[in-house]
Order: C-alpha cells, then structure tokens, then sequence
C-alpha cells in the first residue's frame, strides 16, 4: 500500500530563542526535519509533504536538499495540528493509500514503529503512536476501551479523571489519506485553546464507526526538542545510543563518552578510537583502522589499516586509502591520499593527490589558493617531499622526485629529479665566535655583567 508523510513543521519555536527555525537547528550534525524526514524515509513513501509556516523560506530548502521530491507548502496562519494537516491536502490530490502525520521536532522515531503503524492500518481505520510517559505533563491523553481508542483528550481539555491516564499522544497518527481529510473537515476550534486540533479525529472517527486503535513506543523515542535544553538532551540521547550501536558492531572505544558520532557515521570493525575523537557529517572508516586522540573528521573516507591522528584534521574530500599515515596537526581536505602514503607531522595538504607510498615531511604545505582560485597539487608514487616544503599549486612532483627541505616550488618536478628551491648555503669561518665576542662586550659596558 502507498503510504504519504505529512510532516509538521510550521510552528515558531519560541522556547529555542532562535532567529532560526526550530526545525533546522541540528542533533547529531542533521537539522531535526531531516531526522523526521529519515525515520519516514523507510517507508518509501509516494508523497512527502512539509507542512511549514515559520520561516518558511529558510525551511524549504533543507527539506528539498534532503529529498528533491519533498513537496513544501504553506500554513499562513497557524490555526492547530488539524489545519497544519488540512494544507497537505491539495499536495495530495488523487493519492491514494495511508497518510502518516509526524511532528518535525520529533527527530527519534524509529522506523520500525512507523512500519508496525502500518502495519496496525489493515485492521483499525486510525491508528495513533501512544506511549507510557513517565510523566504526562501536558500531552494529550488516549482514551481507551479495551484495545480501541476512543478518543484523545487535550490536558487543557481534560477532566481530572482522564489527566490521571498516562498513556499520551505522540503525535503521530496513521489514516487512509481520504478518511484523514474527510475527518479533518469536520473538526472544530470548540476547545479550551480554539485550536482546530488533530486529535479530534479520533472522537469522530468513532462517531461514523471506523476504529480506531493505539500503537506504543517507548518514550525515548517520541521525544520532542522544544528549547536547547531539549536539543542538548536529544544530542546527548543520540549520542549514547550511537556509542552503543558502535561498540555492538566490534569498534574499540578507550573512552566513548569523549566521542562524538554524526547522524550517518559508519565505521568498521576492529577500528580503534582514541578519546576525543569528533565525526562531522559524511565520513566512512573501514575496518582495522586506529584513529587517535583528538581528531576532528569530516566528509571523508578512511581505508583499512590506516592510522589518523592524534590531532588531525580531515575535511571534506579527503579519501585517504589503505595503510596511510596522518599524524599529528595535519590538515588535509579534497585530498586523494594513495595507498601506504605517509604525512606524518605538521602539514597541510588540500587540493591534492598523492600517490602511493610518499612520503610528505614535516611542514609541508600545498600552497592552494592564489586568492581567488583554488589549483591543485599532485605528487607521484613514491615521492619524498622534504620538510617544509611549499608546493605552490598548480604544480606536479613526478615519482619518485625528492624536494630539498625549505623549498619552494613553483616548476613541475619530473619523475626521478631531486628539485632544490632555497637560497643556497654559505659558512662565514669564525663569524659567529666574532658576533658573540661583540654582544657580550657590549652587555658588559651597559654594566649587566
Ligand atoms: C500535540 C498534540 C498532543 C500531543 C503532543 C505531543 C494536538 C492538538 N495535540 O500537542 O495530543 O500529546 O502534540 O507532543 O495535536 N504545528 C503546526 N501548525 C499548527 C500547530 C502546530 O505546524 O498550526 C506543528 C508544531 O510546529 C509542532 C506540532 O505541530 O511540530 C505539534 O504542535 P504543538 O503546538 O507542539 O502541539 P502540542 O500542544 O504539543
Ligand atoms: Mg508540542
């Protein structure tokens, strides 16, 4: 069956006090509508449409870059859930099959419990994600008989009878996308806040006697972010199960509460991470690497065998291939690094290739950017590039070629040449005895003895 996610985003998030919208700020180095986006993702559904208001024009364009077919509309006036749902309807003309309704501020709802929604959908006509809370503060209350839900209750609507039930409204709730509308259309604004609530279609459902039914998960994951004290909370929860999953599936931590994963981080088995170590979106580790302490990676690739760190910094483009060296401060980015190559100290190496067992010494730095445009800088198989040596890109060291150490170089090196850029060398005998003899007299006379 096809289904559709209608995914609420309009709301101002006030709480965050944010010029940003609250959906875009980030857990785990995604914004939290691209997290509602994923989890919904795994239903591959037909239709994905963002319901947005509050900073709109900013929230547009993350959704489509995550998924291009993401239709954005539009809720001008923030009248509640049922009227932010109402605008995915002409979004949705002529489909047919379940629509999901999910919070963009909800970024940890697993997939697995949209599936058994779906699932849920072949025998009750509404089917709502409920859960235990520990305190149910001011959600709204499921009321149930038996296995049916008879209706939602809104806490500022709520009797002291149906406040005392625990299990609440996460949010998200599965129909027919035709019955979902149909049901919209005949909710009100009669409540405590004169909101058109969403949760009122479970009440009318019952009335035209379709079912209605409770599917329940546990709390951690239907935990909305309201306020950064919120996000913090999201970011450490992400953050302790990401660890965990890691360390389940055979990666070493010597401290992994030091380190800190991104939404989509895939590393290896028999990796080893020091503490301290930082992922940014986009990076891949094989198996059997050691990346140590205080490393930052990010939109990069680590092959197996190779040795990152301490203190080393890879940005995005970086694709280092097995049994590298990185070591300490070195900077790399859009960097091809070839097999068994080494660059083990002090170096930046950006718009480059290197090839396979170079070696780049100490120092060393591609010379990129002229200041407008960025040039590249290749470096041959088997290359040794001497300590501080500064490759003014464009610019080729053939294989095999070797860089004096302090060099310039501004020509391409051929395969095989030794290339010596630097002033050359001259000994003054006995000048430096001279020069010395000359200071100290000089301190004598000023009386510093
Ligand atoms: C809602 C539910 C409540 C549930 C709780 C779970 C209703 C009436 N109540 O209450 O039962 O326990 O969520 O967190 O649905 N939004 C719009 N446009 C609007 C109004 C809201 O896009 O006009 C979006 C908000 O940005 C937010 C979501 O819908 O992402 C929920 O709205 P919110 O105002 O937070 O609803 P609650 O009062 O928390
Ligand atoms: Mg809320």
């Amino acid at each position: 069956m096809a289904t559709a996610l209608i995914i609420l985003a309009a709301g101002m998030g006030t709480r965050m006090a944010s010029d940003m919208p609250k959906v875009l700020h980030q857990v785990a180095g995604a914004p939290l509508l691209v997290h509602a986006m994923m989890s919904g993702a795994a239903l591959s559904p037909e239709h994905t449409v963002i319901v947005t208001g509050h900073g709109a024009e900013r929230v547009g364009p993350i959704a489509t870059a995550f998924d291009e077919a993401a239709e954005v509309v539009i809720q001008e006036d923030r009248l509640g859930t049922a009227h932010a749902v109402a605008q995915a309807k002409n979004a949705l003309a002529g489909f047919s099959g379940d629509a999901i309704v999910l919070y963009g501020d909800t970024p940890f709802i697993r997939p697995e419990t949209l599936e058994a929604m779906i699932e849920a959908r072949s025998d009750h006509a509404v089917v709502v994600l409920g859960f235990d809370a520990a305190d149910p503060a001011r959600y709204g209350r499921l009321v149930t008989k038996g296995d049916t839900l008879e209706r939602i209750v809104e806490f500022k609507d709520a009797t002291e009878a149906e406040r005392a039930i625990t299990l609440c409204n996460s949010g998200v709730i599965c129909a027919d996308a035709e019955t979902l509308f149909d049901l919209i259309d005949a909710v009100g604004n009669d409540n405590a806040s004169g909101e058109y609530y969403l949760t009122d279609i479970v009440g009318l459902a019952r009335d035209r006697g379709l079912s209605a039914s409770v599917v329940r998960c546990d709390e951690n994951e239907t935990m909305g972010v309201n306020s950064r004290i919120d996000l913090a909370v999201a970011e450490a929860a992400f953050q302790t199960r990401a660890r965990t999953e890691l360390l389940t599936l055979g990666v070493t931590m010597t401290a992994p509460e030091t380190v800190f994963l991104s939404h989509d981080t895939v590393i290896g088995r028999d990796t080893i991470i020091e503490p301290n170590v930082v992922f940014g979106p986009g990076v891949t580790v094989e198996s059997e690497t050691t990346l140590r302490a205080f490393s930052h990676l990010e939109g990069c690739h680590v092959s197996r065998g190779s040795i990152v760190g301490p203190y080393a910094r890879l940005r995005p483009g970086t694709e280092l291939a097995e049994n590298t060296k990185i070591g300490n401060f070195v900077e790399t980015k859009n960097a091809i690094i070839a097999e068994g190559a080494k660059v083990n100290h002090l170096s930046y190496v950006g718009d480059a290739d290197v090839g396979a067992h170079a070696n780049i010494g100490a120092g060393t730095v591609t010379c990129n950017y002229d200041g407008v445009f960025k040039h590249k800088t290749t470096i041959g198989a088997g290359a040794f590039i001497g300590s501080n040596t500064m490759l003014v890109a464009p610019v080729t060291v053939g294989a095999e070629a070797m860089t004096a150490s302090g060099s310039v170089i501004t020509t391409d090196v051929e395969d095989g040449a030794l290339a010596v850029g630097r002033g050359k060398q001259t000994n003054k005998s006995g000048l430096a005895r001279k020069m010395f003899e000359k200071l100290k007299s000089k301190r004598a006379k000023l009386g510093k003895g």
